[in-house]
């Protein structure tokens, strides 16, 4: 697995994500996206799109589907009725508790600092205790020791022959006693950490000109609420009978306590949601349904499965409202962590807002002869996926290194649907009417195809930056294409050459690429 450093670095290198407003020293938790990097992204949130819901079939059943279902799509504003959040629990709920270094002015979520102990032949040192940004079973011990690494070792040397291992403290930040024996990250003393507080991660704004508490607005966490109150207006006017899913795919923003591992934890990125609304006894196979499908729409996109987790979460860790949840979870370079959440959100959702506002929510079955059975309150099963945490996890995967007739590249191997550059085309040598040849092509390929021309350096060259970008064909324009009409179409994973009818060439790629 490619290290973060790498993945860091080559993004930054080719264009993929940029830190933002990097001139000004960059805005924490926030990235942009550069020329390749907004294809790619783009590319992901277009099969998510055209797989969920353009492309869909809602006259059949697809395999492991209870029946056919419809599909149909919503674009809804980023700032809504701030009666929504306190609806939806945002604005009473939406909180992660939060830690401060008095000493370094840092920011944790406690949730994400680990204070331990260390004990030496099984016998614990409690004074003092150290905590380390982390969590318990998920960062390696070497990882926990590095902020402490010097008052660690010192120990060491203190308890000489001795096997060295480190226990959590559990409830150590709760508590005021043991916070005051503990060390901070960084800090020189115990005793710098503050109590967790809870932190609400909705940014607030006003709308208008008067910033009074009648103007507050938030900016979204999540887009799922505007499909759940646009569930009535899309009934009312699509002409869809349950079951059905709308999909959605938008910003959506968190004043994350603690943005961290480049895009995998932003303050501002973007989701593909799909809220799911079926009849309540039908939830438990719905779900089990888009779990598994959901699963597999990243393999069809090339993630190697021995990469991907699908892990069903315990009761206790279900939210309150949830009959059951699984995440889809990725092996990040960091380890292996979310990359979508799919819940059975039983009714609680549509409740809350029929509770609210007042309104009637409910689904009419104008089939339904029993008039007592008429009214439906459905069930939602949410997948819910980030594009951002997708696009590092395509990014993470593709990621290669190499030999290539003796030399060394790095390579991209993104499915064709999601690479950025689909073809490069390329003159052998800049003479013998070779460009004025490559030209006719390539800006013959451009208008079906996201194409690159380039003229410049060895053509061994040519092809590695390719490579690097994950370009999955290259053709080269020589000295037979100017006799006999022929190509040569070049592939990323195997480097073999393959001969092509200039005129097949964008029907050889659409067979490829498309139909990939
Ligand atoms: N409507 C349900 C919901 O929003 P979530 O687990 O909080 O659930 C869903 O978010 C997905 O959104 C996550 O699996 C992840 O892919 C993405 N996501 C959430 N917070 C994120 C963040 N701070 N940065 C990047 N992606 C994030």
């Amino acid at each position: 697995m490619v290290s973060m450093d790498k993945l860091v670095a080559l993004s930054k290198r080719r264009g993929f994500i940029f830190p933002s407003s990097e001139i000004y020293g960059g805005l924490n938790g926030c990235w942009d996206y550069g020329p390749l990097g907004v294809e790619l992204k783009r590319n992901i949130k277009a099969a998510w799109w055209d797989d969920m819901i353009a492309h869909h079939d809602e006259t059949a059943a697809p395999d492991g589907a209870p029946s056919a279902f419809a599909m149909v799509g919503l674009d809804a504003s980023i700032l809504m009725n701030p009666r929504v959040w306190e609806a939806s629990g945002h604005v009473g709920g939406f909180a992660d508790p939060m830690v401060d270094c008095r000493e370094t002015r840092a920011r944790y979520r406690a949730d994400q600092l680990v204070v331990f102990r260390v004990a030496f032949d099984g016998e614990a040192v409690d004074e003092p205790l150290f905590a380390s940004p982390g969590e318990w079973g998920k960062a390696t011990e070497d990882e926990l020791i590095e902020p402490h690494k010097k008052r660690i070792g010192a120990l060491a040397k203190a308890h000489p022959g001795k096997t060295m291992r480190i226990e959590a403290v559990d409830g150590a930040l709760e508590d005021e006693a043991l916070r005051g024996r503990t060390i901070a990250p960084g800090a020189s003393e115990p005793g710098s950490l503050t109590a967790p507080r809870a932190f609400n991660l909705m940014f607030k704004t006003h709308v208008g000109a008067l910033e009074d508490a009648s103007s507050i607005a938030y900016l979204r966490p999540e887009t799922a609420q505007g499909i759940f109150v646009n569930f009535k207006n899309v009934l009312d006017t699509a002409r869809v009978r349950l079951p059905v899913g709308i999909g959605q795919i938008g910003k959506a923003f968190r004043n994350e306590i603690n943005p961290r591992n480049f895009t995998f934890r932003s303050r501002e990125f973007e989701q593909m949601e799909i809220e799911f609304f079926c009849r309540p006894a039908e939830a438990p196979d719905w779900y089990r349904y888009w779990r598994d499908r959901r699963y597999q729409w990243y393999v069809s996109l090339g993630i190697r499965s021995e990469n991907l987790a699908l892990r069903e979460h315990e009761d206790s860790e279900l939210a309150h409202y949830a009959a059951a949840c699984a995440d889809i979870e990725y092996r990040f370079p960091f380890g292996q962590s979310e990359l979508e959440g799919i819940a059975n959100r039983t009714d609680f959702d549509l409740k809350q807002h029929m509770a609210v506002s007042g309104k009637d929510l409910r689904y009419i079955d104008d089939l339904e002869p029993d008039p007592e059975k008429r009214r439906v309150l459905p069930y939602v099963i949410e997948p819910s996926a980030g594009a951002d945490r997708a696009t590092l996890a395509f990014l993470a995967d593709a990621y290669a290194e190499d030999e290539v007739g003796g030399e060394s590249r790095t390579v991209l191997r993104f499915h064709p649907r999601l690479a950025p550059i689909k073809v490069a085309v390329f003159p052998l040598v800049r003479k013998e009417g070779m460009p004025d040849a490559a030209l006719t092509l390539y800006r013959r390929l451009r208008r079906r195809f996201n194409a690159f021309y380039d003229e410049k350096g060895a053509i061994g060259r040519r092809y590695r930056r390719q490579d690097e970008a994950g370009t999955p064909f290259c053709v080269t324009v020589d000295g037979e294409t100017l006799s006999d009409g022929t190509v040569t179409v070049r592939d990323r994973d195997t480097c073999t050459q393959t001969r092509v009818s200039a005129d097949r060439v964008a029907e050889y790629l659409a067979e490829r690429v498309e139909g990939a």
